[in-house]
């Protein structure tokens, strides 16, 4: 039997990077995957791709910080599958500046789709997941949640917030049978962070242990293990998947 055989998951931001390494990986899995994404372009093209592949995969598109687009979206996928199993807050962006220039634009766009957006995901998948007694849970924090970071004051604030709120629902939820846990990956080649100034990627890889920066799939590694029912008993965790910074 494979590890999400029949298993319904929504993937926030799957269209890209980290996120469809998941949607590639939970597919081969079993699972049916959606591909909850703000990208129609890539979302498309993402779905078409992995559905050549053989695997069951929907793209739905979805601006997570509107709660109006995310209960349409998720109505959507209990029209099609019925039930949501899992749940990976994966879609983020970065809009980085010193705190000396950051605008309250930049502030709130990051705190609108990085915190905002999972709190309403989160809130739209829950009545499916009581009803079952059963779900997970994978919110996707950042390094930068705890170690902060030179020009990302607004991301790091979504980041930490998110680990609070992580441990709040392993707390709220973890009696019904819903594990809540979050991955925070450490640098990772994708859009994100080729985005960068190449002397800080430098500076950042010399951090690492490891001496790599990390690849999408072993982000992907950790929420497959997350949501598979070999995670059943870990709940409020906080895995930290990033060579080793966080020590
Ligand atoms: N560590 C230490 N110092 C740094 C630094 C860092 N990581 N980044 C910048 N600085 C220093 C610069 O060397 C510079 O110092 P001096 O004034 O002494 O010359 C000062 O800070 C200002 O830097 P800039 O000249 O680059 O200032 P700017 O206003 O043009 O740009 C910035 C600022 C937009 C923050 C730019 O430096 C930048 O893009 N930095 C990278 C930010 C970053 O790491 N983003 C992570 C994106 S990936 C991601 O977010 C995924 C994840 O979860 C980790
Ligand atoms: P990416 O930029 O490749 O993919 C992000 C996806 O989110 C894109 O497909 C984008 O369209 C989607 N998205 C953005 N705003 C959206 C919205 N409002 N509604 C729906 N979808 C939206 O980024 P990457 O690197 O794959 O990041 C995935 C997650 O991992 C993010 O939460 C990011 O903050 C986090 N992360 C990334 C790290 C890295 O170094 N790449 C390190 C630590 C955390």
């Amino acid at each position: 039997m494979k590890r999400l055989q029949d298993k319904v998951a929504i993937i926030t931001g799957a269209a890209n990077g980290i996120g469809y390494e998941a949607a590639r990986k939970f597919g081969k899995e079993g699972a049916n995957v959606v591909i909850a994404d703000f990208d129609e372009t890539k979302g498309l093209e993402s779905e078409e791709v992995l559905k050549a592949g053989g695997l069951s995969v929907r793209f739905v598109q979805v601006n997570v910080s509107d709660p109006e687009s995310v209960d349409e979206m998720v109505k959507q996928v209990i029209t099609e599958y019925g039930k949501v199993d899992i749940l990976v807050n994966n879609a983020g962006i970065t809009r980085d500046a010193m705190l000396s220039k950051m605008t309250l634009e930049q502030f709130k766009q990051v705190i609108d789709v990085n915190l905002t957006g999972v709190f309403n995901c989160t809130q739209a998948v829950l009545a499916s997941m009581l009803e079952q007694g059963k779900g997970k849970i994978i919110n996707t924090s950042s390094v930068t949640g705890t170690y902060g970071n030179v020009g990302q004051t607004n991301y790091a604030a979504a980041k930490a917030g998110l680990i609070g709120m992580t441990k709040t629902w392993a707390k709220e939820l973890g009696r019904k049978g819903i594990n809540v846990n979050a991955v925070a990956p450490g640098f990772t080649e994708t859009a994100m962070v080729s985005a960068m100034p190449d002397k800080v990627i430098d500076k950042m890889k010399a951090m690492v242990p490891m001496n790599r920066l990390g690849k999408p799939e072993d982000i992907a590694n950790a929420y497959l293990f997350l949501a598979s029912d070999e995670s059943d008993y870990i709940n409020g965790h906080v895995l930290h998947v990033d060579g080793g910074i966080m020590m």
